[in-house]
Parts: C-alpha cells; structure tokens; sequence
C-alpha cells in the first residue's frame, strides 16, 4: 500500500548557501551540513537532480535517480530540441570520425588540438551565421564564459540580463567589479545604465549582455532594438543563442532571424547541446583580432584539450539536417508539440510562462509541492526537470519541460494528465503534512483517491 510519508521542515527550504557560512574554518567542513541535507532530500524521494539514464536520450527514457532508484516514462527532461541524439545519420558520422581521427583531440586549439573536422565546423558555421570567424570550443559554457572573459578587463563595464546564464554571470564578475545586473528583458534600463556610464567615463569598454532565447522563462527580448542602443553608446553586444539556434527559425538561424538580425549582433555565442546532438560551443565575430584572443589568450580555450573529432563530425552532420528539409520538418514538429503541450497544460489549469519554443516552463510556485509533484511525475512516468530557488525567485518554482521533434500527441497528453495527477496528489500529502503538523508523523496510507491515482499510473 502507498504511503504519504513525513518531509522535515528543513527539507521545506531552499538549497543552503555555502558561501554565506564563514564556520567551519575548515573549507571542506563547510559541506558537512549541505551533504547531509542533499542527502536526507533522497531519502525522502524528493531530490530529482543528477538522474541518469541508462537507455539512449530519446522521446521515452530508463534511467535512475542517484540512489539507484530506476524509473521509466516520456522523457521531457533532455535537452535534445530536434531529437538528433538518436539518429542515425549522426551516429555514422560519429563513428566514422573515431575512425579517421581517433577518439581525442590531443591538444589544445592553440596548439595543435583542432582537426580538419573542428576547422571545418568552424568554416561552416561562419558562413550559416554570417560572419567572418567562428571559434569553436569544447563545451558551450566555455564558449560563453571565455568569449566574456576575453573582451572584458577590470576598467570596463558589463550591462546584463538578470536571467543570463550563469557561464555569462559568472564570467562577468570574475573579469570586472563593474558589473550591472539589469531586469529581465528590459532595454530600456539597458539604455539609461549605458548613458550613466558613458556620462561618468567615455573610455570604458562596455559589454552588454543577454540571450536570443531565456531557458527560464522561455521569451526572448528585440535583439534589433538592443543592438541599437549599444551602437549609439559604443558599447558591445554579446547574445547567447544556445536555446533557439537550429530549433527554431524558418532556416533553423533561431530568433535572430526574426529581427532580420542574422550575423548583424556584433558576437554571438552558442551551445551545441540542444539541438546539435553533441558537447561544444562556439563564439562568432568580425574581429579578426579577436579570434586570435580567443584562440591564445583565453583560458577555457587556450589552457584546455580542443573539442574532440567525434564532437565535430557529429555537429557537422547535425549542421546537415538543420539546413535540410527534414531540419524543417523537424522545427516544425516541435513546435507542434511544444504548442500543443502548452495548450494541454493551460486547459488543466497550469500557468505556463513566456512564449512557444522547445522550452514549456510551467510554473508551481511553492518549494514543497514543486519537489513532491516532481517525485509523484516522475513516479507516474513522466520524467520532468524542477527548477527551484536559487535558479529562479523564491515562490516561483518550476517545471522545465523540454520538448522534442520526436514526441507523439499521445506522449504530451500522456505528460499532461501525469501533470494533473501529480498536483491533485502533491496537494494532497502537503495538506496530510500541515494537518499532522508535520511533527514525529509515522507515514500513512494514502486517502482512497490518492490510492486509486496510483493504481492507474502503475497500469
Ligand atoms: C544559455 C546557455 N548558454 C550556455 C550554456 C552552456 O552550454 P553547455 O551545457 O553546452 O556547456 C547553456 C547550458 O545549459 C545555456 O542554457
């Protein structure tokens, strides 16, 4: 018989900051007390990070929690947009890459890591983005990161989204205490920050920084309107395409297409591990010069191995089907589903947040019911992914759900009654756990109606 079980008050909250505790001394110390809460989080199947799967990445999924616990069900939890992880043309190209060049690269890019496949990628992704120089890296965060890096030095300014992935965040702070965090989307705060400082020092180099595509929140800001601004103050613009570049687009360019932007931003940087089946990323530009600072003077690409040749040639044949018909044929089912999905989710109910891309955010709010809708999801078979405070707003937690090419109606139907039932049996245990007031409970059996939810998952 299933069991509403007690979740401890400690287990309410959001993740303990470890950088806020200055006791213990001792560094390692420092992460007795998190380990124990991440810890007890898995005892009480309320930890959905670090699952594993151990099928390939494709619409329906096995895999395990990181206890060992398996589960199975419609996987909306990969980052695979095109559904390309699985497919066999890919697959070919891989393979024959391990063939002709080994599995490694070696080397670093400024060395001699590159291979005629990752110099290849770089041509060919220059020409699909319109610019004179593309750098690949080996991961996409690399690319982010090192491209921020790179331009910024301690005297300049860094203007950027307040939800602009962490390898953009991160790397800002790390190059110059002047950094202005902006809110989300809005240019015209980018606009007075971008006087402000031109008023206060004209010789400053001033990075301005977002993305074509948030994955938080799914919408994208005018990317034509921000480049416009930066202009003006002589400021850079530096966009992050990683959600929407082979996704989404007539072309499979992603939004920039849409503001009639295409190789027009003045960098663009990307991921490949959304829509192009592999590891990788890449930082596009004019500047000749700054390709050689990406190359030499960079860290995460100068002092690390270059991408590997299967990374390439899987990247090149993804580039293949982006650019094919079936690449548009591949757009255009996603955003069916994604489309449908959203649909489904709103007439059950659920407020789903920005616009229609890969990524359906759906919106829980409260911590405790969003970590157990997620266990009874997963549970009932559908393999979802929670963001939670800190990566968004206290009170504003999150399904992440990514959709793929690949899905089928009956799968998103499928993902949207699991939603439903999910929630119904969520609300449930939290009301069973404000009514026991949470103190010393022995698990119980569950209300008939929740019992019989269970019983229909498991059919
Ligand atoms: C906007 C954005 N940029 C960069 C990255 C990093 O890419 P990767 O995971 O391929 O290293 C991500 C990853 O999730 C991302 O969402």
């Amino acid at each position: 018989m299933a069991m509403f079980d007690d979740i401890p008050d400690q287990l309410r909250t959001s993740l303990p900051a470890v950088e806020k505790q200055t006791f213990p001394v001792n560094l390692l110390e420092r992460w007795e007390q998190p380990g124990i809460w991440w810890q007890e989080r898995v005892e009480h199947k309320i930890d959905p990070y670090q699952k594993y799967s151990t099928t390939r990445v494709s619409n329906f999924i096995e895999g395990a929690h990181r206890d060992g616990t398996p589960f199975q069900g419609h996987n909306f939890a990969s980052q695979d947009y095109l559904s390309l992880a699985s497919h066999p043309d890919l697959i070919k190209a891989a393979i024959a890459a391990i063939e002709t060049y080994g599995l490694h690269s070696a080397g670093s890019a400024a060395l001699m890591g590159n291979t005629a496949l990752s110099v290849a990628l770089e041509e060919r992704l220059a020409t699909f983005l319109g610019y004179d120089d593309v750098v690949v890296f080996p991961i996409g965060w690399a690319a982010g990161y090192g491209a921020v890096k790179t331009l910024v030095k301690p005297q300049d300014h860094v203007v950027i989204d307040i939800l602009a992935h962490a390898c953009l965040q991160e790397s800002a702070h790390d190059a110059t205490e002047n950094v202005h965090v902006h809110s989300h989307m809005n240019a015209r705060a980018i606009e007075s920050r971008l006087a402000r400082i031109r008023r206060e020092d004209e010789t400053c180099g001033i990075l301005v920084v977002t993305e074509t595509l948030f994955s938080m929140d799914s919408d994208f800001p005018n990317i034509a309107a921000i480049q416009e601004i930066c202009h003006r103050f002589n400021a850079t613009l530096l966009v992050d395409c990683a959600h929407d570049l082979g996704a989404l687009g007539a072309t499979g360019r992603g939004k920039l297409e849409d503001f009639d932007m295409i190789g027009k931003v003045d960098i663009l940087v990307g991921a490949f591990s959304k829509s192009f089946a592999s590891m990788g990323g890449f930082v596009a530009t004019n500047s000749k010069g700054f390709r050689f600072g990406l190359r030499g003077q960079c860290g995460p690409s100068t002092f690390t191995n270059a991408m590997s040749p299967v990374q390439a040639a899987t990247v090149l044949a993804a580039l293949d089907l982006v650019e094919s018909p079936e690449g548009k044929e591949r757009r255009d089912r996603l955003m069916h589903n994604a489309l449908r999905l959203r649909a489904g989710l709103e007439a059950a109910g659920f407020e789903v947040l920005g616009k229609p891309s890969a990524i359906v955010p759906m919106l829980i709010g409260d911590i405790l019911l969003a970590r157990l809708m997620t266990r009874y999801a997963v549970e009932f078979g559908g393999i979802v992914n929670l963001v939670e405070h800190p990566a968004v707003a206290r009170n504003a937690c999150r399904w992440r759900l990514q959709v793929m090419a690949d899905h089928t109606d009956a799968q998103i139907d499928a993902l949207v009654e699991i939603a439903e039932k999910s929630r119904e049996m969520a609300e449930m245990h939290v009301e069973w756990l404000s009514a026991n007031d949470n103190r010393g409970l022995e698990p119980a059996a569950l209300p008939a109606a929740a019992e019989a939810k269970v019983a229909a998952a498991a059919e």
